[in-house]
């Protein structure tokens, strides 16, 4: 619940700092939808590709529960590595001149949060501090969604 609200917040800030910005090359306005979240408008390849690293992504948020709660720190640290820096998408030079700053930042954010759990993982860090190490990248998950969309060109 305080997570949410945190996304929230970070969410309205982004929408203020991205309207003094002014919009990026992928943002569409929203049209007749009562969805209001802003529309990053790609191809359908680099659609497909930012959807299946999102994929990824949830299959390591699962995996790291999933090792944690069977106290199998290996498989949570592989989990994490899997959505680190090594596999971003966003990296790609084509896509970063489409998507807004602020998209990047909490991307690459979240990619970094992977590195570092897995990085606390392998150094045996508590179990309490493993866990507010997802909590936070989780939070980043939240934020990002609560802003954006993606389209593809028609
Ligand atoms: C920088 C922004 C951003 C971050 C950070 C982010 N996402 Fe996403 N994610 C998106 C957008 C945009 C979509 C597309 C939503 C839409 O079009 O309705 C999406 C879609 C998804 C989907 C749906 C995939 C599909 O095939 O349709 C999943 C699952 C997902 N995200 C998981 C996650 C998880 C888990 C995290 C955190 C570990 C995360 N995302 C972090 C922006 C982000």
């Amino acid at each position: 619940m305080k997570l949410t609200r945190l996304g929230i917040v970070v969410g309205v800030a982004g929408a203020i700092v991205l309207g003094f910005l002014g919009p990026s090359t992928a943002v569409e306005l929203h049209g007749t939808s009562a969805d209001t979240r802003q529309r990053l408008v790609l191809a359908p390849a680099q659609r497909d590709m930012m959807l299946a690293e999102m994929r990824l992504m949830l299959e390591s948020v699962s995996g790291i529960v999933q090792g944690l709660a069977a106290d199998d720190l290996p498989v949570a640290e592989k989990a994490a590595r899997m959505s680190g820096m090594m596999h971003a998408a966003d990296t790609d030079p084509q896509l970063q001149k489409l998507l807004p700053q602020l998209f990047l930042e909490l991307a690459m954010h979240t990619h970094r949060g992977f590195d570092t759990l897995a990085d606390q993982m392998k150094a045996g860090s508590s179990q309490a501090d493993i866990l507010r190490g997802l909590a936070k990248l989780t939070g980043n998950c939240v934020a990002c969604h609560v802003m954006y969309r993606l389209d593809e060109v028609r």
